[in-house]
């Protein structure tokens, strides 16, 4: 093995001193195999973790006590992983392609809203399994400050539950009783700031030094003011600007970095001390039974003046690190990014080029998440198949998560160019989508809200329920049946577009009923500045109890999701690891993308149109899809659509298109 290893001499020679000082801690605690497996590991990402970490922190006098103070608490990670969790880290090594496969399908809720407690959440895990979901992201678990949290993000104890949800042995139950049932637990690792209220920002503000090093702390305006000059507000509307005045400091008073709320307090990365009391939080989370870590407005953990600092270098370092630390101690856990940016800066968070295999295993793909809004409203997919161009190509051990709605707003963030190479003018483009969305355009089926509207600039960001924006609302007002059918096929479009786009599929809570906005935020002091309630509504039990009556709305919807996800789960061509092509074609109205594999091919043919529409049928030619053409999504039998050519898609159909022998 050690030959096979690429470690410079003086990784070499820091890897064996460290080996020679922990191993002893290892082999009290551990038997000879157990201590062996970590030693195997670190040696392996070794490498991988002391360059970033030089290259971040190796200037410093203080660097190899740092640097030992972070190994140890992977050794310390690591004798507190719990038996089972130690024997899923190994399933995990030899299915290293588990967050990739096909029966991968996603879920996201607050557990407050879902179902209230994480006792009660554990009533209703069944639900999730009748959906066939395998992966669940529970956000918003930890502590939060009292009053206004950002819904949830904004922490003052890492170590604990939100109280109103129970505690951590409780999560602990709920995390081992979904892993039983084959369903992998993601949470929340808010990691760019803490809660005023944390016990460091608390610290800090009553002057402990090595506090106020936690912290990106100002004594007056003059730097503030030069970063500001580069910097885009996050929350213009609610929160301008990304510095907070605390008067009761030091000093009479001093300015803290903030770019979401004011009392969410940016973390300091360029203090070790803050990566490894982060590591330890990590560690602690993943040992209560967390699969996945999502890394929160990941973007923003590295500041460089004279940039927006968002996806500086150094990010991507930290990340490196962080990655390494975790195949080390528990390889089984995995690291997700919340990196809502232009596309050329999202594919850096899942590696590519040389960073293949050292970054991020997951990342959303806002990317795909707008161009699907944006397809809706312009019945065309040219924006969509430019934007794929830019997407890689394959792969390798890392996944999208592609998802239609979450939580937060849908920003424009598609790439200026690639608006502008199907002809649009990319200012007056987002204006129109925004419109679109308020419902303020002629004739828009839509219905949702501005997100942080900054009448400095003329930005916003758009707010609302999947079906709402699709239609549903102002169709189920109307009792219009047949714009009520066209939302819901609307509705289905993207999710058969999401299933079969690679990586993850993740639903977000509601939607699988078609459930509308929620207006009653604007009734909450704490949630009514903040438009995002909008899409964070109370999970309807009692429209779930229709969804298996198929005449209902619900039942529709309901029913048309699982179908997508059986058919998902039952076809090895559905998983991540597959070459991806776009195609053009003759009609702007029809998206066109196959997956290949050396298992099968898959062609995806979307219809973006209320009008029926066709495309050339050489498109499985043009695919490589050979032998018999098969349509996993008709009922059964072969394709019938193809006349003269061409393949007729009705109202926002959607074809799977396989070649069987
Ligand atoms: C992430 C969360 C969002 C929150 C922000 C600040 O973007 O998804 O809800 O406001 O981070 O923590
Ligand atoms: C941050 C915010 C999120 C928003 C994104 C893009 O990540 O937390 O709400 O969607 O920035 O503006």
């Amino acid at each position: 093995m050690h030959n096979l290893l690429q470690m410079s001499p003086e990784s070499r020679a820091a890897f064996e001193e460290l080996k020679e000082r922990e191993a002893p801690k290892l082999a009290q605690r551990f038997a000879p195999r157990d201590a062996d497996l970590f030693w195997v590991r670190a040696e392996r990402y070794f490498q991988d973790l002391r360059e970033p970490l030089v290259q971040l922190y190796g200037e410093r006098p203080d660097f190899a006590d740092y640097f030992n103070a972070i190994f140890d608490t992977a050794v310390e990670g690591y004798l507190a992983r719990p038996h089972p969790l130690r024997l899923l880290d190994l399933e995990r090594q030899i299915t290293p392609d588990w967050f990739e496969r096909p029966n991968m399908v996603g879920y996201v809720f607050y557990p407050q809203l879902y179902a209230g407690s994480l006792a009660d959440v554990r009533q209703h895990v069944d639900y999730l399994q009748e959906l066939g979901v395998t992966y669940l992201h529970i956000m918003s678990l930890l502590r939060p400050r009292p009053g206004k949290n950002d819904g949830g993000y904004a922490i003052m104890d890492y170590r604990s539950v939100d109280p109103e949800l129970g505690d951590m042995e409780t999560f602990q139950a709920l995390a081992a009783d979904l892993r039983e049932r084959g369903i992998a637990v993601c949470v929340d690792l808010v990691l760019n700031h803490t809660a005023l209220e944390h016990e460091w920002a608390q610290r800090a503000i009553a002057g402990e030094l090595d506090y106020l090093e936690y912290y990106h702390v100002f004594a007056d305006r003059a730097l503030p003011d030069v970063y500001e000059q580069t910097l885009t507000e996050i929350f213009p509307d609610e929160a301008p600007g990304s510095f907070t005045f605390y008067p009761e400091m030091t000093g009479g008073g001093q300015w803290v970095w903030t770019t979401f709320y004011s009392y969410q307090w940016d973390l300091n990365y360029t203090n070790p001390a803050v990566f490894r009391e982060m590591l330890e939080i990590m560690f602690f989370l993943a040992n209560q039974g967390v699969d996945v870590l999502r890394l929160d407005a990941a973007p923003f953990l590295w500041k460089r003046l004279g940039t927006d600092c968002q996806n500086q270098s150094e990010v991507f370092l930290l990340i490196q690190a962080y990655r390494a630390l975790l195949r080390i101690a528990m390889p089984g856990v995995i690291l997700k990014a919340e990196a809502i940016v232009p596309p050329d800066a999202l594919f850096r968070y899942i590696g590519v080029k040389t960073t293949v295999g050292k970054q991020c295993e997951l990342a959303y793909n806002n990317q795909h998440m707008v161009n699907l809004w944006n397809g809706l409203a312009t019945r065309e997919a040219t924006l969509m198949t430019k934007a794929m161009e830019r997407a890689p190509r394959l792969l390798v051990g890392s996944a999208p998560i592609n998802y239609i709605r979450n939580h937060d707003d849908i920003g424009w963030a598609m790439a200026n160019e690639d608006l502008q190479a199907i002809g649009a003018d990319p200012w007056a483009h987002r204006q129109f989508l925004n419109n679109f969305y308020t419902g303020q355009f002629p004739g828009s089926f839509a219905r949702g809200a501005f997100f942080q509207f900054n009448p400095r600039t003329g930005d916003a960001r758009i707010c609302g329920m999947t079906a709402s924006l699709a239609g549903l609302e102002i169709a189920l007002e109307q009792d219009d049946g047949a714009a009520i059918d066209l939302a819901i096929r609307r509705i289905l479009m993207m999710h058969a577009v999401i299933m079969a786009r690679g990586g993850i599929p993740l639903l977000y809570m509601g939607d699988e009923i078609g459930m509308l906005n929620n207006y009653d935020y604007l009734n909450h002091p704490d949630q009514a500045g903040d438009s995002r309630w909008l899409q964070r509504p109370r999970m309807d039990w009692e429209k779930a109890a229709r969804r298996h009556d198929l005449h209902s709305v619900e039942g529709r919807v309901f029913s048309g999701i699982c179908k997508l996800v059986e058919t998902r789960k039952s076809h090895p061509v559905f998983h991540n690891f597959a070459l991806f092509q776009q195609f053009n074609h003759d009609n702007h109205q029809v998206l066109a993308f196959a997956r290949k594999r050396h298992d099968g091919d898959l062609l995806v043919i979307a219809n973006f149109d209320e009008h029926p529409q066709s495309v050339e049928a050489n498109l499985t030619g043009r695919a490589g899809l050979t032998g018999h053409i098969r349509n996993l999504l008709a009922g059964h039998g072969t394709l019938d659509q193809v006349v003269g050519g061409r393949y007729y898609l009705e109202a926002y159909q959607v074809l799977w298109l396989v070649g069987e022998d």
